[in-house]
């Protein structure tokens, strides 16, 4: 039934490929979702970025779409602003240990962008909201293993962002041929270790110390298609986000300089 209903459409003809048809006309419907929950989720970006001090509180689940994209080293900056908003409590979940302004800086210089993966998602004010790093393993006898860290911004809590870093990274990390994922937490950290036991990680408790791991499958043509699509969507609202953000920048600019001129208007001649 599905699939009639998208050859009929040609949305996306994949009619001629022999090989999996069926994980490709999955993937097929499930990228039509992701459009249709990005269209959905663009309606948003209209709003001026100024309105309200926080989201409404109905816009405080996460969309179906979560525009994740990969970081580069030219957003090394938003990342370090990211990490220093975080206080030192969840700076000793994050890292284990209450780290410093500048030892965060000095993590934030020493990643290695080619290596490991960097996600992150943006707001409409082009603030970086949440981050997770997957580090690959440096020991070459642990070649297929991958290490996951993440963190979420306190405003941006509850709404499943973290959830979705881990699932994007789960995907990133079984198409790069990782076959163990790593998690180290605090046994106190309830949110990620909730996080890496719904996704079925296996929890060791060691003290104040948790480490979970999960077995990954190996990729698919499915998991090879869903990470550029999704890759392709993050690129693309990123994009719509700093073209947004330009024109409102531009229409506030526009409207000083009307506020400016009214107001000299307004003085009396001296
Ligand atoms: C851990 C962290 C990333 C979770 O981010 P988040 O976006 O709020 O998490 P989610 O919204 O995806 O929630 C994941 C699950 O944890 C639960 N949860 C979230 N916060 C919780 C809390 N304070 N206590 C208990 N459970 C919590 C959620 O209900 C959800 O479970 P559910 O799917 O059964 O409803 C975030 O709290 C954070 O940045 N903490 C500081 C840094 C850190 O601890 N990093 C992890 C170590 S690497």
């Amino acid at each position: 039934m599905a699939t009639k209903r998208g050859r009929d459409e040609g949305l996306w003809n994949f009619g001629q490929i022999s090989l999996g048809k069926t994980l490709i006309v999955c993937s097929m419907f499930e990228t039509m979702d992701l459009v249709k929950a990005s269209l959905e989720a663009g309606k948003g970006l209209l709003r001026p970025p100024t309105e309200g001090a926080g989201p409404p509180a109905e816009s405080r689940t996460a969309p179906v779409l979560v525009p994740i994209r990969s970081l580069g080293v030219n957003h090394k900056d938003r990342i370090a602003r990211h990490l220093l908003a975080l206080d030192p409590h969840d700076r000793y979940l994050r890292f284990g240990f209450s780290a410093s302004d500048e030892q965060i800086q000095r993590y934030v210089d020493s990643l290695n962008f080619e290596r490991d993966e960097i996600f992150g998602i943006y707001n409409r004010r082009l603030e970086l909201i949440a981050m997770a790093h997957l580090a690959s393993s440096v020991d070459p006898n642990l070649a297929a293993c991958a290490e996951f860290g993440v963190s979420v911004l306190k405003s941006a809590r509850g709404r499943g962002y973290g959830a979705r870093l881990f699932d994007r990274a789960v995907m990133h990390a079984r198409n790069q041929g990782v076959s163990r994922f790593f998690i180290y937490a605090l046994s106190e950290n309830t949110a990620m270790l909730r996080i890496a036991s719904k996704a079925g990680a296996t929890v060791e408790r060691d003290g104040s110390e948790s480490e979970a791991h999960l077995n990954l499958q190996p990729a698919t043509l499915d998991t090879h298609l869903s990470e550029m699509v999704a890759e392709q969507m993050a690129q693309s609202d990123y994009r719509i986000k700093v073209q947004v953000k330009q024109f409102w920048d531009f229409l506030a600019e526009v409207q000083a300089i009307r506020r400016n001129i009214q107001d000299a208007q307004r003085r009396p001649p001296k």
